[in-house]
């Protein structure tokens, strides 16, 4: 560990923000209410949806150890603000993964094994790095894919629990969202006022790990394809959405940082993503 100052550098005021945001945020899977009556009835359905949510079940654990991970990562760099914000991420990662153990329980279904599905545990495995900007990147794919799938499945309102879950993600993803758009936008800002060439090659290989963690995806919406059609939920769609916002977003983020740097004025393409996402 790393203190260079007994007193912490604090100053960075849209990281302080966020963190001040994470914390006055927080609910409890407690909050819910569990005795709601169960809409989903069937035998069909409820194999089905414990199906479908295998994947989203892993990527919240998933999350929950990424974020957790990055957290001494960034206290190793002295980035006490990101650090600060990211202990209130990883409660939510947490809160995440009870939430969804406790929904397979309401249903009484169990998650499909590693065996069975591989690719979801494949896919998180694709994400980690010990750099913060790399994980960051990783993490954007896969808070992008959290995001479209609680959307599609709040608007299904398949069962009271399972939307009242998903529009409280939604709120803490937007959240998770903003922080990895000012930690990557503030990186390159740094590296664009120091080294232009050297930040161009990073946001090249920012860009080269975003695909290969989107190689990721194909074989996850494979594996439940037919399920989540037979639920309501176009999975060409989702794949469609999840690919362009999370390739936009990582390029705004980038290209924020270099116009402060800069003062270049780089055009964001496909604002219309994000509101598909509203
Ligand atoms: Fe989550
Ligand atoms: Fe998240």
């Amino acid at each position: 560990m790393n203190i260079y100052k007994v007193l912490p550098d604090l100053s960075n005021e849209r990281q302080m923000r966020l963190w001040q945001q994470g914390l006055r945020k927080q609910w409890s899977a407690e909050d819910l209410n569990w005795n709601a009556p169960r809409r989903l009835g069937g035998e069909k359905i409820r194999d089905q949806l414990g199906r479908v949510l295998t994947p989203v079940l892993t990527g919240e654990q998933s999350a929950l150890y990424s974020v957790s991970g990055l957290i001494p990562v960034l206290g190793h760099q002295s980035q006490v603000p990101a650090q600060f914000y990211l202990t209130t991420w990883a409660v939510d990662e947490a809160r995440h993964t009870e939430l969804f153990a406790r929904f397979f329980g309401r249903i009484d279904r169990e998650p499909l094994s590693i065996r069975k599905f591989p690719a979801g545990f494949l896919f998180q495995s694709r994400i980690i790095s010990k750099d913060p900007s790399e994980w960051l990147t990783g993490v954007l794919a896969s808070e992008s894919m959290a995001q479209v799938v609680s959307h599609e499945l709040r608007d299904l309102d398949l069962d009271p629990v399972l939307s009242e879950i998903c529009a409280g993600i939604l709120e803490d993803e937007a959240r998770h969202l903003g922080f990895n758009h000012i930690y990557i936008e503030e990186q390159f800002r740094d590296l664009y006022n120091d080294d232009p060439e050297a930040a161009e090659q990073k946001a090249d290989s920012l860009r080269e790990r975003m695909k290969f963690v989107l190689e990721g995806v194909p074989p996850i919406i494979e594996a439940i394809r037919e399920d989540m059609s037979d639920l309501g939920i176009d999975m060409d769609k989702v794949q469609d959405i999840l690919d362009r916002v999370a390739r936009h977003r990582l390029d705004k983020a980038i290209n924020g940082g270099k116009d402060q740097a800069l003062g270049t004025k780089t055009p964001t393409k496909e604002p219309e993503i994000e509101a598909a996402l509203l």
